[in-house]
């Protein structure tokens, strides 16, 4: 059997995926009655995928590559030029491994210590009158954590500066205009910032421990024994403290759902038969932010009778797979307890890619956000008291990321 991959019909679909945002490739999915369709976006024949066997297919080596598939606009804001997302074989392999080395036990238990530090430390500071975003706040103090695990030295009086920087990086990629230009100034400014400090490290201006991310991706070698030049290890720096800072994402989201679904917030308080993580992979799996992942194929193949061209840029929908009917009852519920005896395979929940970590693209910082997420719920329900004042809630689906529009205002806080 051999046949043609369903169309979209019509013109470019461009200003569809910017207007229909996370649900651009749900709806057509739903309005085709199909987990693989092509499209046209940015003048460019696309094909998108959905689903667990869509996500499979998408990350096979053999039939996809990275490189020459994220557009230019999120190369030059979010991701950086150089950095192991355009990656493929062997010398991806040995980059990936830079960053999966960093995920061990003792990362998770200190990383999770500093969140609650500094957390606590943030709101003695903040004095208990004051209304603060959850949102804004979360920034401030994952990027205090990201930096001390990480070994960059952080000032101060520089901290919301960098904030701005660092957090214009991943709301900058999908806006128009003024907005994705700021993206492009931030990330200038932040690749300058990290490759100076590369620079200091390698001449040992600033003294900072062996076990440090700083210390290793400055002394860093690709895969033919050449030291990472300062670009590209500033790129990778900036690989572990950007997207740690857009945990804060996730944190809004927290609470928003603490205030959708109140009685999911109570279960959270020391109860025995509920588990946090239920409730934050369920926050990972119902709400959106990263949209979709991008690759090429890279060989004419068929697959369910459908025939791929090589060099066919291709979608994964991240947000519509883990609403998927084949592996999620009652998708468009906010049920915690689904994660209760779950059973996860590589392609089935995938807010943050899926596939190998070690030699595919999978998200390397999946583990750490799932710690960051949880030592913030902890944090929220089980140290603080605090009031939710009136304010809007909503948010758009063509927002990305997608953030509550107040960013989640608290405010009456009291340490429990
Ligand atoms: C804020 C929550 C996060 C989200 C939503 C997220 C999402 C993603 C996604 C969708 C990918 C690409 C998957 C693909 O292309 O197939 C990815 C890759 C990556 N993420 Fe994350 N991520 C998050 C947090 C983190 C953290 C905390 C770190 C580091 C500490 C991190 C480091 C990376 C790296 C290095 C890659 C590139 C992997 C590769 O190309 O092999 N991410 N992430």
């Amino acid at each position: 059997m051999s046949g043609e991959i369903p169309k979209d019909e019509g013109l470019d679909k461009t200003l569809s995926v910017l207007k229909e945002g996370y649900e651009f490739i749900l709806n057509r999915k739903e309005d085709l009655n199909t987990d693989v369709f092509e499209t046209r976006i940015l003048g460019e024949k696309t094909i998108c995928l959905t689903g667990s066997e869509g996500a499979e297919l998408f990350y096979d080596n053999d039939r996809f590559r990275r490189s020459d598939a994220a557009p230019r606009r999120v190369e030059k804001t979010l991701f950086g030029e150089g950095g192991v997302q355009g990656l493929d074989g062997a010398e991806h392999h040995h980059r990936k491994a830079m960053f999966m080395t960093l995920m061990d036990d003792d990362s998770m238990m200190e990383i999770d210590r500093l969140m609650r530090k500094y957390w606590r430390r943030y709101f003695e500071a903040a004095g208990s009158l004051e209304t603060i975003e959850l949102y804004e706040a979360a920034k401030i103090v994952i990027l205090r954590t990201a930096c001390e695990w990480t070994g960059v030295p952080l000032r101060e009086e520089e901290i919301e500066e960098r904030a701005r920087q660092i957090s214009d990086l991943f709301e900058s990629p999908a806006a128009l205009g003024v907005q994705h230009w700021k993206g492009r100034i931030s990330r200038s400014k932040a690749n300058e910032w990290m490759e100076e400090v590369i620079e200091d490290v390698r001449k040992e201006k600033i003294s900072v421990d062996e076990d440090r991310a700083v210390f290793a991706f400055s002394r860093a070698r690709d895969e033919k024994g050449e030291l990472l030049d300062k670009k590209t290890a500033a790129v990778e720096m900036l690989n572990l403290i950007r997207p740690m800072t857009a945990v804060s994402v996730w944190v809004a989201m927290i609470g928003l759902a603490m205030h959708e679904f109140p009685r999911e917030k109570e279960k959270l308080k020391r109860t025995e038969h509920y588990k946090i993580e239920w409730f934050i992979q369920e926050v990972r799996r119902y709400y959106p932010f990263f949209p979709f992942a991008v690759a090429r194929t890279d060989a004419d193949f068929k697959w369910k009778g459908y025939e791929f061209k090589e060099g066919t840029l291709t979608l994964l929908d991240l947000y519509g797979t883990n609403r998927h009917p084949a592996d999620w009852i009652r998708p468009e519920e906010f049920m915690p307890e689904r994660f209760r005896g779950w059973q996860q395979t590589p392609f089935n929940f995938i807010p943050q890619g899926g596939g190998s970590y070690d030699f595919g693209h999978r998200c390397a910082g999946e583990f750490i956000t799932i710690v960051m997420m949880k030592a913030t719920v902890d944090f929220l329900v089980n140290e603080m008291d605090y009031d939710v004042p009136e304010q809007d809630f909503g948010f758009e689906f063509n927002d990305i990321p997608a953030v509550p529009n107040d960013k989640v205002k608290i405010n009456n806080y009291r340490f429990q």
